[in-house]
């Protein structure tokens, strides 16, 4: 199944847009030098409102302290995304350490429950050796900001049930002043929120990304429950915001 009509887009004429713009990226003519400048060109104002959407979240969340992190990277694209506002925004603020957890290598389980044609046990897999390839890619980009000295972000590979619990145990210290849960599963989902919680404050920010998916109700459930629903204020940013994502301020 492709990629779109896994997203459920059926519409020929715009399918065959999107085809066609990938084709036109991979013959594009542009200098290789000027490539990276010239990437506009390819994105949608799909891929942008998701951009638009973690600008408008990082805006709420810079005269807090604490580090941010991502429950599901993938490709990464996300923890780049922090990083240039980290650079733009506070560039000295070394303290905002960019956390990204993931297996990087998919989906380690998914529970029969929530099975589906969206959720299947290694789907969202990576490339080989992709995991070294995203690590160089990020320390090369530190090499162009402020303090390249001093690492500020840090990838925990392996399923979170595994991971998280010893992480936090060796940084007992750390407040997270964003959550970004994009599992798409609800019991790991659940599992993050139930152990990062003693890491949050007043005011932290929690962005759920698939807030009342039909098909990744998990990641809904989870939040609910572990914040008792009725008592947390979801929120989204009216024009920009993508379909799914909303977040909420922990009071
Ligand atoms: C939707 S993707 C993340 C996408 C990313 N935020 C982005 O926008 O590009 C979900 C990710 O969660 C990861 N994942 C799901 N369950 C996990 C678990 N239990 N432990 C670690 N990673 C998990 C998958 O490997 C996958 O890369």
């Amino acid at each position: 199944m492709s990629k779109r009509s896994q997203r459920g887009i059926s519409n020929v004429e715009y399918v065959q847009a999107e085809e066609d713009l990938f084709r036109h990226y991979k013959d594009n003519k542009i200098f290789p030098d000027e490539l990276l400048e010239q990437m506009n060109l390819f994105a949608t104002a799909q891929h942008k409102r998701r951009e638009l959407f973690l600008y408008e979240i990082y805006k709420l969340l810079i005269d807090k302290p604490g580090a941010i992190a991502q429950f599901g990277v993938r490709w990464g694209r996300e923890i780049a995304l922090f990083e240039m506002y980290r650079t733009i925004f506070e560039p000295f603020n070394h303290s905002r350490i960019i956390y990204g957890f993931d297996t990087f290598s998919g989906y380690p389980t998914v529970s029969k429950t929530e099975q589906n044609e969206l959720l299947k046990m290694g789907g969202l897999g990576l490339s080989k050796g992709y995991f070294d390839y995203l690590l160089e890619v990020l320390r090369t980009r530190e090499k162009l900001n402020p303090l390249p000295q001093v690492e500020k972000f840090e990838l925990i590979r392996g399923k979170v049930e595994d991971t998280l619990p010893k992480f936090l145990n060796d940084k007992q210290h750390q407040l997270f002043v964003l959550v970004h849960l994009d599992l798409n599963l609800g019991n790991a989902t659940r599992f993050v929120l139930k152990h990062i919680k003693k890491h949050l404050f007043k005011g932290s920010i929690i962005v759920v990304d698939e807030t009342c998916h039909p098909k990744m109700a998990g990641e809904t459930l989870a939040v609910l429950e572990e914040f008792s629903g009725h008592k947390i204020a979801l929120k989204r940013f009216p024009s920009i915001n993508t379909t799914w994502q909303s977040y909420f301020i922990v009071e």
